[in-house]
C-alpha cells in the first residue's frame, strides 16, 4: 500500500498533491501548521490530518508516528511546506533569514530523516522535495528564499547519490509561478511583470505541479534520481 505524507497540504500546491495522490489510491496524511486547513483537506480526500511545524523535531516525529499508526509504513514523502517573504538583502532581518532556512531546508531535512531509516530498511521509498525555480536562477528581494530552495536542490542531489542504490528515489520539483495564495502575496508589480515574460503566457495551476509530483512518485519515474523537474511555464529552460 502507498502511504504518503504531504507537508503544507492545507493550501495551494500541497493541497493539490494530496488530492491527486488520494485519487490515485494513496493513503495520505495531510500536514500543515494551520491545523484546521490540514483537517479540511483530510476530510475532502478521506485522509488523515496532522497539525505541526516541519521545522520542529517533536512535531515531525509525531506526524510520522501518526501516519504509521493509522496507515502503516510511510512509502512516499512530499516535502512541500513553505512560505515566502520579500525584502532587500540589506534590510533582511536575521530572524527572517533563519526562519526561511528553518522551514524550507531544516524542515526538509527533519521530515526526510524521520522516514528515511524505515524506507532503507524496507528497501523502497520515494521522496519529492518542492524547491523553486528561484533556487536555480535567484530572485530579487528573495535572497533568503532562493538560498533555501537552492539548498533543497543540493540536499536532493546529495541524498539521491547516497540512497538510490538502496531503493529510495529522491527528486525535486522546481515550479515557476503557480497560482496560489503564496504567489498572490507577492507584490502586484512583480506578478504583472512575471506573467508578461512567461513563454506560456500564464502562471501554472497547483494541479499542474501535482501531476509532476505524482509522476515522480510513480514507478514510471524509476530512472529519475536526483533530478529537478521544472513545471514553470517555460520561464527557466535547462
Ligand atoms: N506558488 C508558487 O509560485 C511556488 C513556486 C515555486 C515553489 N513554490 C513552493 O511550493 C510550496 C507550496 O507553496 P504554495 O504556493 O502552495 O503556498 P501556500 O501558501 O498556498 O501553501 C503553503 C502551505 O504550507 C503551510 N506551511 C508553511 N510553513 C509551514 C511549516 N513550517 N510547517 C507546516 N506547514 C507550513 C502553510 O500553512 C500553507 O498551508 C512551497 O514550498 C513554495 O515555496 C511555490
Amino acid at each position: 500500500m502507498n502511504v504518503a505524507i504531504v507537508t503544507g497540504a492545507g493550501s495551494g500546491i500541497g493541497r493539490a498533491i494530496a488530492v491527486q495522490l488520494a485519487a490515485e489510491g494513496y493513503k495520505v496524511l495531510a500536514n500543515d501548521f494551520r491545523t484546521e486547513a490540514a483537517e479540511a483537506v483530510a476530510v475532502e480526500i478521506g485522509g488523515l490530518a496532522c497539525g505541526g511545524d516541519v521545522s520542529n523535531e517533536v512535531d515531525v516525529a509525531a506526524m510520522v508516528a501518526k501516519a504509521e499508526a493509522s496507515f502503516g509504513p510511510v512509502t512516499h514523502l512530499i516535502n512541500n511546506a513553505g512560505h515566502v517573504h520579500q525584502g532587500r538583502f540589506t534590510e533582511l532581518k536575521v530572524e527572517e533569514f533563519d526562519r526561511m532556512i528553518a522551514v524550507h531546508l531544516r524542515g526538509t531535512f527533519l521530515c526526510t530523516q524521520a522516514v528515511l531509516k524505515g524506507m532503507l530498511a524496507r528497501g523502497q521509498g520515494v521522496i519529492v522535495n518542492i524547491a523553486s525555480q528561484l533556487g536555480q536562477i535567484g530572485g530579487i528581494e528573495l535572497v533568503h528564499y532562493s538560498a533555501a530552495k537552492a539548498g533543497i536542490i543540493g540536499l536532493t542531489k546529495a541524498l539521491a547519490r547516497e540512497v538510490s542504490a538502496q531503493g529510495v528515489r529522491v527528486n525535486a520539483v522546481a515550479p515557476g509561478p503557480i497560482n496560489t495564495p503564496l504567489v498572490r502575496s507577492l507584490s502586484a508589480d512583480w506578478q504583472r511583470a512575471k506573467a508578461a515574460e512567461l513563454p506560456l503566457g500564464r502562471f501554472g495551476e497547483p494541479e499542474e505541479v501535482a501531476a509532476t509530483v505524482a509522476f515522480l512518485c510513480s514507478p514510471a519515474a524509476s530512472l529519475f534520481v536526483g533530478q529537478t523537474l521544472g513545471p514553470n511555464s517555460g520561464d527557466v529552460m535547462l
